[in-house]
């Protein structure tokens, strides 16, 4: 066969096109089958955690008796009931207990599962337990934790390229300051939640809404000490998971495979939304020191800064996120000397996780901060500072971790974005107006993304695919990957549609289990198709080799003369229809099943050494938002949001648009709205939608263009030279608090740059405007 003419035939199918999510019509009717819809056999369970009422302290005492004669209580679980080990630490760290033993660490850390006949008698018992404890000092946030020795939850990072220290001192002007960067909760409309079933002997089936079905397997297996062969993990889908149920997952498929196990009925797990907050990890926030050397034209020269995260009581994933936050704390920019450094923290709180960046848009904004404050001093409009600064050619496209930047499409980019966001004549055009508006102010602000693309914990980007065909021409699709409404399965399906040049609709997508594709990665890192993408077209590529070679037999022509065409193959001139050539082949005794596996390509990573190419390339974007404030009030309004990203050749352009739209919202309520607060206590006080303010439709730009490059393709190899989208979109939000920025530097007219933190909320920018008043 020849490749190339296949390929031609095939281009610009059913890959490129704007299909609608699979499940589209499901999510909008009610009818796509979360794991609570799942219909409960006779005698199933529900279990309720008991949590933690201190930060920390040592337990005295566990007094359960009330909790077990509650009416419609079957029995109670804690520690001492683990037949394997009592940790669900992702890194295998040990520090991540199912029950707390001996000692709490958070507010809210569970100790006890009670499982009843119901689930409402299971919470309402979790409510009587008599916990006395000797409470111990807590650290809550990064300065507690500093103050009381500075103890780390895993290993620090540092990046350094040339010699900051002589960089510092040589630039002719210098700024230096700190920035707090909030977390954020991840509002999955589908909380946690798993449902176990036992099988015999020590099987165990458990539907977990998970984005890392392997891991959740893993965590079964060692809590219960069996092998991981005995338990299978399923999902078809989650109601949104962010990074939330990266790992946060594995605690309730723990609990809930426990209580199949130990009472063999089945048993479900799902949490109030008020313990889903309290309980599960969030974004890392981060406090951010820097010192910063820059020339008079406002390029940098050299960069100096700490990230310090509150990381919770145990490691989690906080180790690979702060890590990313140091690979993004160059933004789009280049360092000629830089120094970056983390600081995981270990403290008194829930054990932050994963977030959609990863700890990237945390390095990112610290960027955007020591831009704007180089552009107040020097008396500048920050896009130029931006654009002088952007990655280059020759020695200006090395990044702090020494990997070369070789895809740069960042000037073009935000070149175009300019353009048609008609930056400059608004600009002007809100200069003026704020000249004269009293009250009402103004502001607009372009910022650049660039992300880097793959798992820096390199023997995670690796993917397999399981496919099959059956004698009547219909398609079975699994893959290691996960659907959390980011249409993973659909690109995942295109890409096995336009393999074999039939419709999609001769595909079933399968639920995600573990039986079918094993040792999988968390979906994750936005690598879901690119991973599981090339891992399908492997297994397709595979078939379709047997379907030729026993068509060339067959019908007698050299096997190069097979073409594949929509629908079916040419053989030697004739056309015959893929149903009729697998029902052929099957009566021939050719297998008609394959297993597909990727691995990426070019990567390297010595953590040790600080250098190395963690990334496959990189994904950009440019987003311009114009933002008005009441300078009496501090509220403001977001008034138009102008997006241009890069997702290379795009799998599906639609549902790529809604990555973008909806991680530009995301991104936006992290940055101004969302705002997580604990009392002096530890107690989480924002655990609910009453006071924990996610954006709703109405906070929707009322102008919101969004555009893809449609001229970008990857230059890498990757599935139909498409780009990873999951997670970038997310910082194009940064230009809504530089917008908000400028609009509140105004007050001083532009004179000292005004360091908003985040979250942005309507009381900062308000002592934002105050500050301005007082002269800085
Ligand atoms: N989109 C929706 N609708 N729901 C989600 O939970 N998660 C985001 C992003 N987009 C998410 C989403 C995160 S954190 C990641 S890493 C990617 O999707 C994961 O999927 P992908 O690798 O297939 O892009
Ligand atoms: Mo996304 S934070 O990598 O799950």
């Amino acid at each position: 066969m020849n490749r190339q003419q296949t390929d031609i035939a095939l281009a610009g199918g059913r890959m490129h096109q704007s299909l609608a999510h699979d499940s589209g019509r499901k999510h909008v009717s009610g009818r796509a089958e979360y794991i609570d819809d799942i219909a409960e056999p006779a005698g199933t369970l529900h279990a309720y955690l008991g949590l933690s009422a201190i930060a920390h302290g040592e337990i005295v005492s566990v007094d359960l008796d009330a909790v077990r004669a509650a009416p419609g209580v079957v029995g109670v679980l804690t520690a001492a009931d683990i037949p394997g080990e009592n940790d669900v630490s992702p890194p295998h760290k040990h520090d991540d207990p199912v029950f707390a033993e001996g000692r709490v660490e958070f507010l809210g850390q569970p100790v006890f599962a009670v499982i009843g006949e119901t689930r409402d008698a299971a919470r309402r018992a979790s409510r009587l337990a008599k916990i006395t404890y000797a409470p111990l000092a807590a650290a809550l946030d990064v300065d507690a934790a500093r103050r009381a020795g500075g103890t780390l939850v895993t290993e620090p990072l540092t990046l350094v390229r040339g010699d900051v220290d002589a960089g510092l001192s040589r630039a002719k002007n210098r700024v230096s300051g700190r920035m707090t960067i909030g977390g954020q909760d991840h509002f999955y409309l589908e909380g946690q939640i798993a449902f176990a079933l036992p099988g015999e002997d020590e099987d165990v089936i458990v539907h977990s809404s998970t984005q890392h079905p392997s891991e959740v397997q893993l965590m079964v297996a060692h809590v219960l000490g069996i092998s991981q062969h005995a338990v299978t993990v399923n999902v078809r889908r989650m109601g949104g998971g962010f990074g939330g149920k990266e790992t946060q997952g594995n605690l309730f498929a723990a609990v809930a495979a426990l209580a199949a196990k130990r009472f063999n009925r089945p048993v479900k797990i799902r949490p109030d939304r008020d313990d889903d907050m309290i309980a599960t990890g969030k974004r890392h926030d981060f406090v951010v020191d820097y010192d910063v050397g820059y020339d008079d034209d406002g390029r940098i020269e050299a960069v100096d800064a700490v990230y310090a995260a509150r990381c919770g009581f145990s490691a989690d994933l906080s180790g690979p996120v702060t890590d990313r936050a140091l690979f993004h704390a160059d933004n789009a920019y280049f360092y000629p000397d830089v120094r970056v450094r983390s600081e995981p923290l270990k403290t008194n709180t829930v054990s932050n996780t994963a977030f959609r960046g990863f700890g990237g848009p945390q390095g990112m904004l610290a960027a955007e901060r020591w831009i704007e404050d180089i552009a107040y001093a020097l008396g500048r409009d920050p896009l130029e500072i931006r654009k002088a600064n952007f990655y280059g050619q020759g020695d200006r496209n090395i990044t702090p971790y020494h990997q070369t930047v070789e895809d740069n499409i960042i000037d073009r980019l935000v070149g175009e974005l300019e353009a048609s966001a008609d930056y400059r004549a608004r600009r002007e055009a809100i200069l003026a107006f704020n000249r004269t508006s009293p009250v009402l102010r103004k502001g607009i602000a372009l910022t650049p993304v660039k992300f880097g693309i793959s798992f820096t914990a390199t023997w995670y980007n690796q993917a397999g695919a399981l496919v099959h065909i059956y004698r009547d021409g219909s398609i079975h699709l699994s893959h290691g990957g996960t659907e959390m409404g980011q249409g993973l399965y659909t690109k995942v399906a295109q890409v096995l549609a336009d393999a074999f040049g039939v419709g999609i609709d001769r595909i079933k997508i399968m639920g995600t289990t573990t039986g079918k594709v094993p040792n999988t990665s968390a979906t994750a890192a936005s690598s879901g198709s690119d991973l599981n993408g090339m891992a399908a077209a492997d297994a397709a590529r595979q078939i379709k080799a047997r379907l030729e070679a026993h068509a060339a037999r067959l019908y007698e022509v050299p096997a190069d003369e097979i073409l594949w065409v929509p629908n079916g193959i040419e053989a030697g001139g004739r056309f015959v229809p893929f149903t009729e050539l697998v029902a052929s082949a099957y009566l021939n005794r050719v297998q008609l099943s394959a297993a597909g596996f990727y691995k990426t390509p070019k990567i390297h990573w010595d953590r040790g050494s600080g250098r190395g190419r963690p990334f496959l390339y990189y994904a950009y974007g440019a987003s311009v938002s114009e933002v008005t404030i009441d300078t009496l009030t501090g509220e403001y309004q977001v008034d138009r949001v102008d997006i241009l990203h890069d997702v290379g050749r795009s799998l599906n352009p639609a549902i790529d648009l809604g990555q973008i739209e909806g991680g530009f919202i995301q991104g936006m309520g992290w940055l101004t709205t969302e705002e997580l607060w604990w009392d002096e206590k530890g107690e989480l006080r924002t655990h609910a939608p009453s006071t924990y303010k996610i954006p709703l439709a109405s906070d929707v730009p009322p102008i919101f263009n969004v555009n893809l490059c449609d001229w970008s393709a990857n230059r890498e190899e990757t599935i139909g030279r498409s780009k990873a989208v999951g997670e970038p979109p997310l910082m194009l939000a940064m230009s809504v608090v530089e917008a908000l920025s400028m609009a509140v530097a105004s007050v001083a007219d532009y004179k000292v740059a005004p360091r908003l933190d985040t979250p942005v909320t309507p009381e900062r920018v308000l002592m934002g405007v105050e500050r301005m008043r007082a002269g800085g």
